[in-house]
């Protein structure tokens, strides 16, 4: 159990930050105390905004003393509540958005270091200029930060071919919950001295400690894309393709989205300027980027030679490449914007799953018809990342149902979805982190093991659990405490 800061604490911080670093004004708060979703409304005595790591440590180390707790927050753009406190009013909202330093940029070493704060889209443009690419994107670019990135292990549309933030992250600088400051930032790519603080510390949504810098990969440039959008009969068929351009074109394809009908027609009725890109219907659709660098084979030839091939054996039912930039970023935009479309739509249980990518294309339609028959007139459907065996299986209300679907039957939904991810063997979190939405079903489904092996080193990095407290980790209840 944290504690509220007392008013020396709070002098003491406002001393120490300035009024830049420091605020208690509900204006300046209110804004950063409800997620991107408006699911969660939390309260915060204060807001830190610290400059530096050097105060990011003296905050801890103050907060740690007093049992004070912690919630970091970088763009406030998280799916899942992990950046969003209680509604205790108790804990510090701790913002990392002043520290958006990029320390240093190579294209020579192919690594950027850059401060938690760093804005996703302005390392894009950081890296464009020494001719190297930072290769994670996804639709909250703009907002984003790198912390919030690393700390969710965020993953995105680009994720086939260079992986997660876990593959991108060569170093992290990060105070630990008593205020010790751990240097990890250097880039090495050979490291055998014991457990990897820095793997911990991705994905650890802020519990183990505040990340306030990382060191993260540069690829090359990309010297010319081709984007294409394709009409086909089935999931499986999509992955068809997706194996099918392996051969084909190899690792040159960076993205592989798969976009149902529903989803196509909620972007094209709420998003104003969006068109189909295909004449025809067609239940599905994949948008496939490849790319290539500087010097390498034209990639619009391979992918267009591909598809040809593909339409040909009925792997696909059309196809269009995009003409031009515009064009490819008018089939960028219709993905980018299935969220929004959603969410002006209507109520939707949503739901981000993962399994093994060969097993994913049965298991969506499977469970689609599972939920469809056990809670009638809901309307699920089922995008995203394919390619990765992760797709957000969203369960829109029936069409006469209102708010009051999200507290009334949208939690069973849930259960029923997870239930049915886990005893396929996949997660219930495959890029969106646990936060507070998941916290409960983690507890309800998680291995026991891997659970009891989280409380183990949360508690012994963050013994007095100041570090974004309620996420992530889920504590043992009552009835377990009491077995233990
Ligand atoms: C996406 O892939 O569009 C994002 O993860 C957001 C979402 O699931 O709504
Ligand atoms: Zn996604």
């Amino acid at each position: 159990m944290s504690n509220p800061p007392s008013p020396a604490l709070l002098a003491t911080l406002m001393d120490r930050l300035g009024p830049r670093g420091f605020t208690t004004e509900p204006a300046d708060l209110a804004p950063w105390l409800t997620d991107w979703r408006r699911l969660y409304r939390g309260r915060a005595a204060a807001m830190l905004s610290p400059a530096g790591v050097e105060e990011v440590s003296d905050i801890v180390r103050l907060c740690a003393r007093e049992g004070v707790a912690l919630v970091p927050q970088g763009g406030n753009s998280s799916m899942a509540g992990g950046a969003t406190p209680d509604a205790t009013g108790e804990a510090l909202l701790l913002s990392m958005r002043r520290m958006n330093r990029l320390r240093s940029i190579s294209a020579d070493a192919n690594v950027a270091v850059a401060e938690a704060g760093l804005i996703l889209a302005h390392l894009h443009d950081a890296a464009a200029e020494v001719g190297r690419r930072f290769p994670l994107t996804l639709g909250a670019r703009g907002s984003a930060t790198i912390g919030g990135l690393v700390s969710t292990n965020a993953g995105g549309t680009q994720v086939l071919r260079f992986g997660t933030m876990r593959g991108l992250v060569e170093g992290i600088e990060a105070v630990l919950p008593d205020g010790s400051v751990f240097n990890g930032l250097a880039s090495l790519k050979k490291d055998n001295r014991g457990y990897d603080i820095r793997q911990l510390l991705i994905g650890a949504e802020g519990t183990l400690g505040i990340v306030t810098a990382a060191s993260l990969k540069l690829v090359p440039a990309i010297g010319s894309r081709s984007v294409a959008w394709v009409g086909l009969e089935s999931p499986r068929k999509a992955l068809a393709l997706l194996r099918l351009l392996d051969n084909a074109v190899g690792d040159a394809v960076e993205s592989f989205e798969l976009v149902p009908r529903e989803a196509l027609d909620l972007v094209l009725r709420h998003v104003a300027g969006t068109r189909a890109p295909l004449e025809g219907g067609h239940d599905w659709h994949v948008l496939i980027e490849a790319v290539a660098p500087m010097v390498a084979p034209d990639p619009e030839k391979e992918l267009g030679r591909a598809l040809r091939a593909a339409l040909k054996i009925g792997v696909a039912e059309d196809a269009v490449v995009a003409a031009s930039e515009a064009q490819a970023e008018a089939f960028w935009r219709i993905r980018d914007s299935i969220s929004e479309a959603e969410k002006k739509d209507g109520p939707a249980a949503k739901h981000d799953l993962s399994v093994e990518v060969a097993a994913m294309p049965d298991f969506m339609v499977e469970a689609a018809s599972a939920v469809e028959a056990r809670f009638p007139g809901t309307r699920p459907f089922a995008f995203g990342h394919l390619g990765d065996g992760n797709v957000h299986f969203n369960v829109r209300a029936p069409l006469d149902a209102d708010e009051a679907w999200l507290g009334g039957e949208a939690p069973a939904v849930t259960a029923f979805v997870h239930d049915l991810i886990t005893a396929a063997g996949g997660s219930i979190s495959a890029e969106h982190g646990i936060g507070q939405m998941r916290l409960a079903e983690l507890a309800r489904l998680g291995d026991p093991t891997r659970l009891a092996a989280m409380r183990a080193i949360k508690n012994a990095l963050d013994p007095k659990n100041i570090m974004n407290p309620g996420k992530l980790v889920p504590p043992l209840d009552a009835a377990q405490e009491s077995l233990a």
